[in-house]
């Protein structure tokens, strides 16, 4: 198995209350490093159940896209250091100072308290965004633009990457180089169908257009036996970063 292969596999902890996401977390964490725990499980069990993830030896992904004034963003992100999570992500559209301020004090706290920092992720534009959601709120810009604009403002501002839809990867990737980290959901293996996912890549095609991770959530959750498919999508990932 290459080094890491496993640590890219993001499961999506899509799951409303603690026993079921437990139950997930036992199942699959032989082929997932990592866990996705987004808004609605963590205001339902709060740092309890980060706790339970890195109980069964696994990494957190908080998704919570923190979007607010500098200094709340920054005292947020030192919070969640506090639960020891790999990934925090705040939404680039909250500007470069919230970001750089975000940086600074979580530097400062992993300093002291002598922790490797976790990756700081932001998202660019939402993927449900289209042109006509932002002409809206007044950015009369093409989607793509603004995904590359931000992109390389959240690189500016000294954060890890972003969390992109695996059809940005390759644009993204151009335009802020090889160590950048991009976190991509919208994938799906071709075992799997696309539920509600309309612009899709399989993990290899995520994995080959530069993407550094993968969250995936249904075509795993549904699966008739979900540690297998797991496994199946830890192999196209291997394979792809093999090749
Ligand atoms: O089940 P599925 O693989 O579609 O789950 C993908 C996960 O990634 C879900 O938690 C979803 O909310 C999240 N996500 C997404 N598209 C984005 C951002 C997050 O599907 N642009």
């Amino acid at each position: 198995m290459i080094p890491g292969a496993k640590d890219r596999l993001i499961f999506a902890l899509d799951v409303d209350d603690f026993s079921t996401a437990e139950e997930w977390v036992k199942k699959l964490h032989k082929n997932v490093g990592m866990f996705k725990v987004g808004k609605q499980l963590f205001t339902r069990c709060g740092p309890d159940v980060v706790k339970m993830v890195q109980g069964y030896g696994g990494g957190v992904f908080l998704d919570l896209k923190y979007h607010d004034i500098p200094n709340t963003v920054a005292k947020a992100a030192v919070e969640a250091c506090k639960l020891r999570v790999g990934i925090v992500n705040v939404h680039a559209l909250g500007g470069a100072e919230m970001m750089r301020k975000a940086v600074a004090e979580v530097d400062t706290y992993c300093a002291v308290a002598e922790i490797s920092r976790p990756l700081l992720l932001a998202v660019t534009i939402l993927t449900s965004s289209t042109a006509e959601t932002l002409r809206e709120v007044g950015i009369d810009r093409p989607v793509e633009e603004m995904v590359v604009r931000l992109a390389r403002l959240t690189q500016s501002a000294g954060f890890d990457g972003v969390v992109a839809s695996p059809q940005e990867a390759a644009l993204i990737r151009a335009a802020c180089g090889a160590d950048f980290a991009i976190v991509t959901p919208g994938v799906r293996p071709t075992f799997a169908s696309l539920d509600d996912q309309k612009r899709v890549a399989t993990p290899a095609e995520a994995i080959a257009a530069g993407a550094t991770a993968l969250v995936i959530g249904r075509p795993i959750s549904t699966a008739s036996d979900p540690l297998e498919a797991a496994g199946k999508i830890l192999a196209e990932i291997e394979g792809a970063l093999a090749s």
